[in-house]
């Protein structure tokens, strides 16, 4: 291990959901992240050693630190009933979105295909431990792919790869594709080898999304956890965007804090946005901003933390910096630029990603007007069953 403390081992678990905000997809009121973290002060000292409440547009992240390893049910339990409160708080206060994110109505035991987004790690704590807890709202978890790739396989991005030599010896990819839901279809890469098939998989950031990273170098050791959850394969429908979360660590022998921010200043484009049925630039933004109103522009936060024996310092915010407005404006810049197109792909998104059932419904009702070599579907299926071949157009026969 590197340089082993021999501390016990700690849980980092961030757990995050929409459960209701004001005006629309923007932030969830003061009142429900009172509530929010009166909950969890309940549990301080007790389920867990510390945590911190945030949000990021619409989105309020639990991030805690506790003995418990991952997937623990007390752990998970109490995000659920903190969700519960805060949503019930939305309720009352007739918010929008109110529980958005709550969609199984019962706790069973694990929050993780409930609906809210969970990214989890237990570590043994470094002589020095840092990590960021990275927050998006008005995307999908596959938007994350884009930092990923360039920060832990790219030396263009981050020199570390070149500059370190555990850096240097490549991180273990595990990748999932999440369009399978039956079970967890997934995919273990070595990165530099498998440098093709990763970027082969990770380019499709609406189906193989990053869930893990490990070093190579430690193989013990984790560098990376996402979220990866698709609200609509649990809800069946469209109910908000599967805002994602990721707990990463940083320094040493994994990319330093700042060997992220490369990638971040490209400001990817990434599916979201208004409706979720968007491709828009993702900006990189400062912890606790609201979602904005044009077109809800897909957002990242990072919260920058150190941790001992479980206790946190921090948030530090990693896109406060007055240098990161230049890329907020390139975001925008860039945000503009495409919604000028309007509903054109690919400023809206493709029909496989496509969130909203509208376009389908129209193509479906549209589906009879359609002719094929000159006739309506409907009288080619009369013709089918008389082998008739009146209506057909001189020259539009198969084989011409
Ligand atoms: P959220 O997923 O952040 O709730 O946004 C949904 C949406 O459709 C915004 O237009
Ligand atoms: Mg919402
Ligand atoms: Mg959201």
């Amino acid at each position: 291990m590197a340089g082993s403390t021999g501390r016990a081992p700690v849980t980092i678990t961030a757990i995050k959901a929409d459960v209701g905000s004001i005006a629309g997809h923007t932030q969830p009121s003061a009142e429900m992240l009172s509530a929010a973290s009166e909950l969890m002060e309940q549990q301080r000292g007790k389920l867990l050693i510390d945590f911190r409440v945030t949000h990021t547009g619409d989105d309020i992240c639990l991030t805690m630190t506790h003995r418990h390893g991952i997937e623990a049910e007390p752990v998970h339990r109490l995000a659920y009933d903190v969700f519960l409160a805060a949503g019930s708080v939305a309720e009352r206060q007739g918010l929008y979105g109110a529980k958005q994110d709550l969609l199984k109505s019962e706790f069973s035991g694990n929050i993780q295909g409930m609906g809210p987004g969970v990214a989890e790690m237990e570590i043994v704590e470094r002589a020095a431990e840092p990590f960021m807890v990275l927050t998006a709202d008005k995307t999908e978890p596959g938007a994350f792919n884009h930092v990923l790739y360039l920060t832990f396989c790219d030396p263009m991005y981050c020199s570390g790869l070149l500059l370190s030599p555990d850096v240097g010896k490549g991180f273990t990819f595990t990748v999932v594709d999440v369009n399978h839901t039956e079970a967890e279809r997934e995919i273990t890469l070595h990165a530099p080898e498998d440098l093709y098939n990763l970027a082969a998989l990770l380019r499709d950031t609406g189906r193989f999304v990053v869930k893990s990273i490990h070093s190579r170098a430690y193989p013990n050791e984790q560098a990376a956890a996402l979220s990866t959850t698709r609200l609509k394969h649990i809800a069946g429908r469209y109910v908000g965007k599967d805002d994602p979360v990721a707990v990463v660590r940083t320094q040493k022998i994994f990319p330093a804090t700042e060997e992220f921010g490369l990638a971040f200043s490209r400001v990817p484009f990434v599916a979201g946005d208004c409706r979720g049925s968007h491709n828009m630039p993702l900006a990189p933004v400062p912890i606790n901003t609201d979602s904005s109103i044009f077109y809800c522009l897909p957002m990242v936060s990072a919260a920058g933390y150190s941790v001992r024996d479980g206790i946190l310092t921090g948030p530090m915010d990693l896109f406060k910096n007055p240098v990161w407005e230049v890329f907020r404006e390139e975001a925008v810049r860039k945000g503009a630029e495409m919604r000028g197109q309007g509903f054109f792909n690919p400023a809206m998104l493709g029909m496989e990603e496509l969130e909203y059932g509208g376009i389908m419904e129209r193509l479906k009702a549209l589906d009879e007007r359609f002719v094929l070599d000159g006739r309506r579907n409907g009288e080619r299926a009369r013709e089918g069953s008389t082998g008739s071949q009146a209506g057909r157009k001189p020259g539009h026969g198969r084989g011409r």
